[in-house]
């Protein structure tokens, strides 16, 4: 492919939030990007801001971790805005519960959200790069894959997606494709809303208790976890593979 030619990119899970942000950010950068998520009318606001400022974008209705979805979802994406090089696996979801109240269900969904859906979406995808000679993979993992209280189900997925990203680094670097991982900690989303309303706290409240704890003072905004991806995803990190790098306003234990 000439270097003039411009990259397509899927980003999952990007109706709102981390991903929503990462969509509008690698188009800026210069991407036609897809922008996956459960429900296709709701990918159109992040459709459009892309569209608005000149960008080529597509909504594409996908459930990730359903293997006859991301077959097609790639299939549509390849045909109508061309062979996808750049994926983020950023679709996510929260189950948390103490282990002894957590059920057998709320694991199976987070493990095939995250850990299916990465897998889905990455093998689909690395056809394109292969033959393209060229990929960028980014694997959304989290501060919580170090440990935290009533994630068991979300730690132990985080944790596996910096052992997917590893794994991939390894099988496809001789294909001119990287993977790597940004995992944050605390981003301002509707995911980090939901935990306040669950703890009974009002969300800046939460914010500003969470705030305290960070290093440099401030939770993270999505356009944080953006420009790491951005980074990841550019021409310029070809050397840089199977790293995790944390974006969490300072050092986590
Ligand atoms: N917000 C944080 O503090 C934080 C911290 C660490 C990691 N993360 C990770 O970042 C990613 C984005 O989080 P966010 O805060 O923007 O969350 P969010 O809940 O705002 O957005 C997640 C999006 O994923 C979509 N999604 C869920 N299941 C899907 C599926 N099966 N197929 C396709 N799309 C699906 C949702 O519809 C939603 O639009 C997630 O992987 C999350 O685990 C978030």
């Amino acid at each position: 492919m000439s270097t003039t030619e411009q990259r397509v990119a899927i980003v999952t899970g990007a109706a709102r939030g981390i991903g929503a942000a990462t969509a509008v950010r690698l188009a800026a950068e210069g991407r036609a990007v897809a922008v996956i998520d459960l429900d296709e009318d709701a990918c159109k606001d992040t459709v459009e801001k892309i569209t608005a400022a000149g960008g080529r974008a597509l909504a594409v209705g996908c459930d990730v971790s359903d293997e006859a979805q991301v077959t097609s979802a790639v299939e549509r994406i390849a045909a109508e805005l061309g062979a996808p090089t750049i994926l983020v696996n950023n679709a996510g979801v929260l189950r948390d519960n103490l282990l002894f109240k957590m059920s057998a269900s709320d694991w199976d969904t987070v493990m095939n959200v995250h850990l299916r859906g990465a897998f889905l979406m990455s093998r689909a995808s690395q056809k394109h790069m292969v033959d393209a000679g060229f990929g960028r993979i980014v694997n959304l993992s989290s501060s919580s894959a170090l440990g935290n209280r009533g994630q068991v189900n979300y730690a132990a997925a985080k944790a596996g997606m910096q052992g997917f990203t590893k794994t991939l680094a390894k099988e496809l670097g001789k294909f001119g494709i990287t993977a790597n991982s940004v995992a944050p900690g605390f981003i301002a989303t509707e995911m980090t809303k939901a935990t306040a309303e669950r703890v009974g706290m009002g969300f800046e409240d939460f914010q500003a208790a969470a705030a305290t704890q960070i290093p440099v003072q401030r939770v993270g905004q999505p356009e944080d976890i953006a420009n790491a991806v951005a980074f990841f995803t550019g021409d310029a990190a070809g050397f840089v593979s199977g790293q995790v790098l944390y974006v969490a306003g300072g050092p986590l234990n």
